[in-house]
């Protein structure tokens, strides 16, 4: 691969692409692939690829935000270990083909990037239009994690929008079987096919395909769920345990609906019904003022500590 001058991060300058190359010796052509963000989804994406064999690269915004990132990852994979799921040798084997950065110019050799920032639609258009300039193999496939927004957009926002396409993994990703691929308009039927082939050959996931409209299969199912436990519980008609136990000694769910919200996190799950909203005008879909506020008051769910309950 070229070496070029890496750009200053998100500023990169545009780099030529380069020919397509002789895919034939991995699968769909994927061995090198980046993340972009490092919570709970790109630090779980990051585990789940370098656990396959994919080299992997992740960036952050900032050195501390990649701090705690690679803390995370790294506990997950020490957890992994100790529970004898991965051998120490897969252990060690999996360290060292990840690596961190808070450059995206460093991106320039990916075959794979799969973004998985914050789901806001402005923040993950500009994270394209970089990829964009710095990727330079013509071949590299593109994808976001998003959990709602139009994946055409995104699309639009390259000049390779056929290369452009959802892969949506479940949280905890090391966990959860299923990813849903998602086709924009625009995706070529060889980067869905690639796409595939990666999820389901190398990364041993069950893929599911659905449609870009905002909450894909399991979102759309999901959030209405979610909200009208939260309405639940905001309008005094039970208390959180109460509602979870529900549905979870009723329902043999294994998490109640405000757990799960507090996993998933209470901001992306306001920004998935705002898009959902936003797209369908459907009032089951509209976060309840409740959400909005514990959003506002930055109780996010797990990963701030406190949401419907509180973590240690
Ligand atoms: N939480 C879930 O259960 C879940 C499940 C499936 C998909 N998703 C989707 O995954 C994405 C990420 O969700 P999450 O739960 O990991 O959120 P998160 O808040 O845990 O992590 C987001 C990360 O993105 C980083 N970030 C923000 N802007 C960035 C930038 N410009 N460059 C690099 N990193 C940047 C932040 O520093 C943060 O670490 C969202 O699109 C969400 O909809 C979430």
């Amino acid at each position: 691969m070229a070496s070029r001058r890496a750009p200053e991060p998100y500023g990169a300058c545009r780099t030529e692409i380069s020919e397509r190359h002789d895919v034939t010796d991995t699968v769909a052509g994927v061995s090198r692939v980046g993340v972009v963000g490092c919570g709970q989804m790109g630090a779980g994406i990051a585990e789940v690829c370098a656990r396959s064999g994919l080299e992997v690269k992740v960036a952050e915004t900032t050195g501390e935000a990649l701090e705690i990132g690679r803390t995370r990852l790294y506990n997950s994979l020490a957890k992994a270990a100790e529970r004898g799921k991965i051998s120490d040798e897969e252990h060690q084997a999996t360290l060292e083909r990840l690596s961190f950065t808070t450059d995206l110019g460093e991106f320039a050799d990916r075959d794979l990037v799969i973004e998985a920032v914050v789901e806001n639609e402005q923040v993950k258009t500009e994270i394209f239009q970089v990829l964009d300039q710095v990727v330079t193999s013509r071949d590299a496939i593109l994808a976001s994690n998003t959990s709602s927004i139009p994946l055409v957009k995104l699309a639009v926002a390259t000049s390779r929008p056929d290369q452009v396409i959802g892969i949506h993994f479940f949280n905890p990703a090391p966990v959860q079987k299923l990813v849903e691929l998602i086709p924009a308009l625009t995706t070529s039927e060889e980067t869905i096919k690639r796409s595939e082939a990666v999820v389901e050959q190398v990364l041993a996931k069950h893929a599911i395909r659905a449609q870009d409209r905002s909450g894909f299969v399991v979102n759309a199912l999901l959030i209405p769920y979610l909200l009208s436990a939260i309405r639940m519980f905001e309008s005094g008609i039970a208390s959180r345990e109460d509602i979870d136990n529900g549905m979870e000694l009723g329902c043999a769910h294994p998490m109640g609906p405000l757990k799960l919200s507090d996993l998933i996190g209470l901001d992306t799950v306001a920004s998935v019904a705002d898009s959902m909203y936003a797209e369908f005008k459907e009032p089951l879909y509209a976060a309840p003022p409740l959400l909005q506020r514990m959003v506002d008051a930055g109780r996010l769910g797990r990963k701030t500590g406190s949401g419907f309950y509180t973590y240690s």
